[in-house]
């Protein structure tokens, strides 16, 4: 199982008429993209995502504005820090993420590998160091 959470750097097309980027399902990413989403409008200090996924893998790119992307495997974190909106932070399934320190007027956009499931989140961090254990087993 990979868990090896990376930054991809998207396509970026400079042009004075202003920059364009996109980004295309199994070219750039390893998944087909069956939801999109965005957090904006979030107050100073708050931390969103505190939770890790089985199956769903993502990519998170801060379309505006910059903030952190903590992602622990049960023992290594790791911190990105997002600000460009060119660069995605690729996520596999089975890593507890968080997202913080977003700027003001910040925009995180994620592409997900799966529709909404609640059942696909493990909100608990013990349930979650169980989980790990037993993938390694
Ligand atoms: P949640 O994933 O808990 O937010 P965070 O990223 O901070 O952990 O989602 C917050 C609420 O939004 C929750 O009640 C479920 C709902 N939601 C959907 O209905 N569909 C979605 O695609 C997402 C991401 C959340």
């Amino acid at each position: 199982m990979n868990l090896q959470p990376e930054i991809i750097n998207l396509p970026k097309f400079e042009d004075p008429r202003g920059n364009l980027s996109f980004i295309e399902e199994f070219k750039h990413i390893p998944f087909k993209i069956e939801r999109s989403y965005w957090i904006y409008d979030v107050p100073g200090g708050q931390v969103r995502g505190g939770h890790a996924f089985k199956e769903q893998q993502e990519l998170i790119v801060a379309l505006s504005g910059s903030f952190d992307v903590e992602v622990d495997d049960g023992k290594v974190k790791q911190t990105f820090s997002l600000n460009r909106s060119y660069y995605g932070l690729y996520v596999p399934a089975g890593l507890w993420r968080q997202m913080q320190n977003f700027s003001t007027n910040s925009l995180a956009l994620v592409l997900s590998s799966t529709h909404y499931n609640e059942d696909d989140y493990i909100y608990d961090y013990n349930e979650f160091i169980a989980y790990r254990r037993g993938d390694e087993e």
